[in-house]
């Protein structure tokens, strides 16, 4: 449906032309390989340098592509719908596993299919904002941005009475100044990704699942998309691979209130003391940067 509109292709020229081009009414397909004129094997978007740069000094995080926790949990999340069809085939298969997983919901979408908004939510998943027709965000104007984020905010609150507490911007893109105003306006964190199957480009569910399982570790944010019939159709065998490897699922707020801050690295490490006690390990090793993902 939304994906067979008339494209508003996005690609890097958003990023060196002047002049942001304007809003879509309708939602941006899912980004597509670069153009011919466009400097090749470049994705269409790529995630802002500082996509999950550590906060200033005393300001809470805002931003989350992936956790650091004790425990195997990780978080699934789904994008872009609801989907009339897709949707309930995967909650069904979500209530059967007792998993709970985190929805980012497009705001069209939702007031398009209000009951099903109502049945994630009554069977116990976290829903989430990701604009009102899927943007760039991080293109437009803060009037534009805070238009995208309220009507969905006021859009999801409408269909089932639970106020989303995180965001997703469309493709990743959502600058740092974004992220910080977001944050003080409706209390967004900005959840990003660190597992990424490319479920949108590659329609084949066994393609899903191995990069799924391929690529999850403890702590992970799971991107998927439910408007695609492959993915959900991957999901029984993802998930049940993902439980036998002994992961547990979480929604995304939970696994961000499990978080640990990692302290950075030492800059130069001394040599350990023959009697150092036991406890006096190196650091974890910090996150990997973002690497440049094609966007969801
Ligand atoms: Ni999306």
């Amino acid at each position: 449906m939304i994906r067979l509109l008339p494209a508003v292709f996005l690609s890097l020229t958003m990023h060196a032309v002047a002049a942001p081009k304007p809003a879509p009414a309708t939602p941006a397909p899912e980004p597509t390989p670069a153009v011919a004129s466009a400097p090749a094997a470049q994705p269409a978007t790529a995630l802002p340098a500082d996509a999950a740069a550590p906060p200033p000094a005393g300001q809470p995080r805002s931003t989350y592509s992936q956790c650091h926790v004790d425990g195997p949990y990780v978080a699934m999340t789904f994008d872009d719908g609801p989907h009339g069809a897709n949707t309930p085939r995967l909650l069904e298969m979500l209530r059967q596993r007792n998993i709970h997983a985190t929805f980012f919901l497009v705001g069209q979408c939702v007031a398009e299919f209000p009951d099903i908004v109502k049945k994630i939510v009554a069977d116990g998943h976290e829903i989430a904002n990701h604009s009102w027709s899927h943007p760039q965000l991080s293109a437009m104007s803060e009037s534009a941005v805070r238009d995208q984020l309220q009507r969905t905010h006021d859009a999801i609150i409408a269909a089932c009475g639970v106020t989303p507490k995180i965001m997703r911007p469309p493709y990743g893109a959502f600058t740092a100044r974004q992220r910080a105003w977001a944050l003080g306006e409706w209390g967004y964190k900005c959840i990003l990704w660190d597992v990424d199957p490319l479920d949108w480009k590659v329609r084949n569910a066994e393609h899903v699942k191995t990069e799924i399982l391929k690529q999850a570790v403890p702590g992970s944010i799971i991107l998927s998309h439910d408007i695609h019939k492959t993915t959900v159709d991957a999901m029984p065998e993802t998930l049940d691979a993902l439980l036998a490897k002994g992961f547990k699922f979480v929604t995304v707020s939970e696994l961000v209130a499990m978080d640990k801050p990692v302290a950075p690295k030492p800059k130069a490490t001394p040599a350990p003391k023959a009697d150092a006690p036991a406890s006096a390990k190196a650091e974890p090793a910090a996150p990997p940067a973002p690497k440049d993902k094609v966007k969801p």
